[in-house]
């Protein structure tokens, strides 16, 4: 498929050098797009500049949430090549969400050659500073203009582009958890393991609950005893107890983070001892109160890793790690954004350079 592009000037502000970015605040002045229709399947891949559509308001997505995202990021490698980190897993998982949701599968190919353009006409837009990145947005949104409730006919592809600082406004601060028994966000059978737009729509009460009572985000326990622990608002979870660094098992109910398989892949290199396996939140009341559990933190795209300093189980604080980041998760950030962002060797192949 060839990829149009429509340019013109699109008279964007870019963020100031070392100005905060925050999180998905800027666009860039680009996105790719495509269209899927049962007559032409994937068709109209282009370049066109990112501004404002318009769109009936009867458009499925808009009712019944028949829609699919992906976060991944880019990066300027010292040498001044631009680098993506793990773009075929991504890909992958998207189609994987795309067959949950009933929207037809799109060509990983097109779609990565779609990203490795846009990347390479919009790399001023790449920050460098530290902890920044080019986070990068590709979604499939249902687009009949129908209100039947039955997988819509039509899609848009479009991928665009947003210049990141921290996900969390504290940076690399522990964040605070609060355990949730009221709302589940997923249940077996449910679209627990897909990128899809409900999941996040059905995790925003409990999320701003959560926020108003001091907490950074939910840690959510399985829909079912609301005993074993999930994974976290925006990232997957892990613990080290008594030297043993565990997260929760892919049961079909949590999202399967491409950062959580490559932190369990630096950390059975580097010899630590690791499980997948289900974890109640009462093994962790208990490792936190003996001290065997000595870390606890998150891993996403958007979070990269993000240290836990406490978390709020049935009214009771769960100290963890004394306040601070530690030894794992230190190791895990140095080894991750260090291949990411072409400070260290990357021996995995992790990099897809452009
Ligand atoms: C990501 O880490 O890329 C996510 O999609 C999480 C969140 C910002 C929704």
């Amino acid at each position: 498929m060839e990829i149009e592009r429509i340019l013109r000037d699109v008279p964007k502000k870019k963020p100031e050098k070392g100005e905060p970015l925050g999180f998905g605040k800027y666009f860039t002045d680009y996105m790719f797009t495509m269209r899927y229709s049962k007559a032409e399947g994937w068709h109209g891949a282009r370049i066109e500049p990112n501004v404002p559509q318009a769109f009936d308001l009867a458009t499925s997505v808009l009712h019944y949430a028949q829609g699919i995202f992906e976060g991944m990021k880019a990066f300027l490698l010292p040498d001044g090549r631009i680098s993506v980190f793990r773009p075929a897993e991504n890909w992958a998982r998207m189609n994987r969400s795309a067959d949950r949701l009933c929207i037809p599968p799109f060509p990983e190919d097109v779609a990565e050659r779609g990203l490795e353009e846009l990347l390479a006409l919009e790399r001023e837009w790449i920050p460098d500073g530290p902890g920044t990145a080019l986070y990068i947005r590709p979604t499939i949104v249902a687009c009949d203009a129908a209100l039947g409730v039955h997988a819509s006919k039509g899609y848009l592809f479009f991928i665009i582009l947003s210049p990141v600082g921290s996900y969390y406004a504290h940076g690399l601060e522990p964040v605070k958890l609060l355990a949730e028994e009221t709302y589940v966000r997923s249940c077996p059978g449910g679209t627990g393991e897909a990128k899809c737009l409900g999941n996040y729509a059905a995790s925003i009460k409990a999320g701003e609950l959560a926020e108003e009572a001091g907490f950074d985000q939910v840690l959510w326990l399985d829909g079912v005893e609301k005993k074993y622990v999930e994974e976290v608002g925006s990232m997957n979870i892990f613990f080290v107890i008594d030297k043993e660094v565990v997260t929760p098992a892919l049961t079909g109910t949590i999202l399967p983070g491409i950062t959580r398989k490559s932190c369990l892949q630096l950390l059975r290199e580097a010899g630590y001892r690791t499980s997948e396996r289900r974890i109640s939140i009462g093994e962790v009341a208990e490792a936190a109160k003996s001290g065997a559990l000595t870390e606890a933190f998150g891993t996403g795209t958007a979070a990269v890793i993000s240290p836990v300093g406490l978390i709020r189980y049935r009214g009771e604080d769960l100290q963890v790690g004394g306040g601070k980041m530690g030894e794992v998760a230190a190791m895990l950030y140095d080894r991750l954004t260090g291949i990411q962002t072409g400070r260290l060797p990357d021996p995995y192949g992790w990099r897809k350079i452009i």
